[in-house]
C-alpha cells in the first residue's frame, strides 16, 4: 500500500475477507495525527465499499494501540488555529460512517485519543497487556474525541469519572469487566483471535450485519420505546432479502447457509 502512516492487508480465503488496517507510527507509539486520519480515513472507507470485504479489523502494535494525539503536533495550537483546522478530529468521524463491523484489535497502550478510537469501533478485543486511559487532565486539556460521551456510557458513570478525572491507565481485566471491551485474549493471540472472529462475521449476511450495527447505533440515540419499534420494523423489512429464506431453508435442512448478501 502507499500508506506511510498505516499498513494494510487483506485476511482470509473466504468469498468476503477481512481488512486489517494497523497504526504504524512506531517511534510515537502510534501517536494519532492528521496525516494518520488522512490515510485511515480513505482506507476505512475504500474497504467499506469494496464487495469482497466483510468486516474490517483496526490494530497497533504489540506495544501501543495508540497512545493518543500527537503531542507535538497539538501543543503547535490555540484556539483559533483549533477551530479553523478542526484540530486533529477532522477525519475521525469517516470511521463511524463505515457500515461494515469494525473491529478494534488493542495491545498495550490505548490512551486519549487511542482510547477514543477504539471505543468508535463496534467493538473491542483486548490484549491481556492492554492498557486503557483518558490521560488528557495531565496535559491540561479535555478529551476531544468522545472521551467524556463514549466511556460514561461504557463503562458507567463511577468508572469513566474516576478514569477521566485521575488519568489513571485500567488494564484489560478492569476493562473487561467494565464493559468497555468484549474480551480479553493472550497477547500472542491477538489477531488469531480478531481475524477468527472476524472470519465468522464474513460468512454472515451483510444486509443483517449492517442493520443491526445500525440499531445497535441507535439504542445510543434513541429512546427505548422507539428503538424496539424500529428493531421490530427492520426485523420485518429483512424477510424480504433472499438471505432470509437461505439462513432459515438452510437450517431446515441440517446444511450450512450460502448468503448471497441480498
Ligand atoms: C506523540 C508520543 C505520544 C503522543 C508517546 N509518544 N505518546 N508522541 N504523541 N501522544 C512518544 C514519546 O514521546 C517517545 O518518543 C515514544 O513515543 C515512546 O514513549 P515513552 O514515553 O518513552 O514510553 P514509556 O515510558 O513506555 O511511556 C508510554 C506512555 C507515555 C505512558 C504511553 O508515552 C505517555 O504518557 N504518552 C502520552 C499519553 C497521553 O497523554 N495521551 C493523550 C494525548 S492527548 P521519543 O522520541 O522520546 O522516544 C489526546 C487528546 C485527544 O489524545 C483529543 C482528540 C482530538
Amino acid at each position: 500500500s502507499s500508506y506511510e502512516c498505516i499498513i494494510t492487508a487483506v485476511h482470509g480465503d473466504g468469498p468476503r475477507k477481512t481488512a486489517l488496517i494497523t497504526l504504524n507510527r512506531p517511534k510515537a507509539l502510534n501517536a494519532l495525527s492528521d496525516p494518520l486520519f488522512d490515510e485511515l480515513g480513505e482506507a476505512l472507507l475504500a474497504f467499506d465499499a469494496d464487495d469482497s470485504i466483510g468486516c474490517i479489523v483496526l490494530t497497533g502494535s504489540e506495544r501501543a494501540f495508540a497512545a493518543g494525539a500527537d503531542i507535538p503536533t497539538l501543543a503547535q495550537h490555540d484556539f483559533q488555529s483549533a477551530v479553523r483546522t478542526d484540530m486533529i478530529t477532522r477525519n475521525w468521524e469517516h470511521i463511524l460512517r463505515v457500515k461494515k463491523p469494525v473491529i478494534a484489535a488493542v495491545a498495550g497502550f490505548a490512551l486519549g485519543g487511542g482510547c477514543e478510537l477504539a471505543m468508535m469501533c463496534d467493538f473491542i478485543i483486548a490484549a491481556d497487556t492492554a492498557k486503557f486511559g483518558q490521560p488528557e487532565v495531565k496535559l491540561g486539556v479535555t478529551p476531544g474525541a468522545g472521551g467524556t460521551q463514549r466511556l460514561p456510557r461504557a463503562v458507567g458513570k463511577a468508572k469513566a469519572m474516576d478514569l477521566l478525572l485521575t488519568a489513571r491507565m485500567m488494564d484489560a481485566t478492569e476493562a473487561e469487566r467494565s464493559g468497555l471491551v468484549s474480551r480479553v485474549v493472550p497477547a500472542d493471540k491477538l489477531l488469531e483471535e480478531t481475524l477468527a472472529a472476524a472470519e465468522a462475521i464474513n460468512g454472515f449476511s451483510a444486509p443483517a450485519l449492517q442493520l443491526i450495527k445500525e440499531l445497535v447505533n441507535r439504542s445510543f440515540e434513541s429512546g427505548l420505546k422507539e428503538g424496539v419499534t424500529s428493531e421490530r420494523r427492520v426485523f420485518h423489512a429483512v424477510f424480504g432479502t433472499d438471505d432470509q429464506r437461505e439462513g432459515m431453508d438452510a437450517f431446515l435442512n441440517k446444511r450450512p447457509p450460502v448468503f448471497k448478501h441480498g
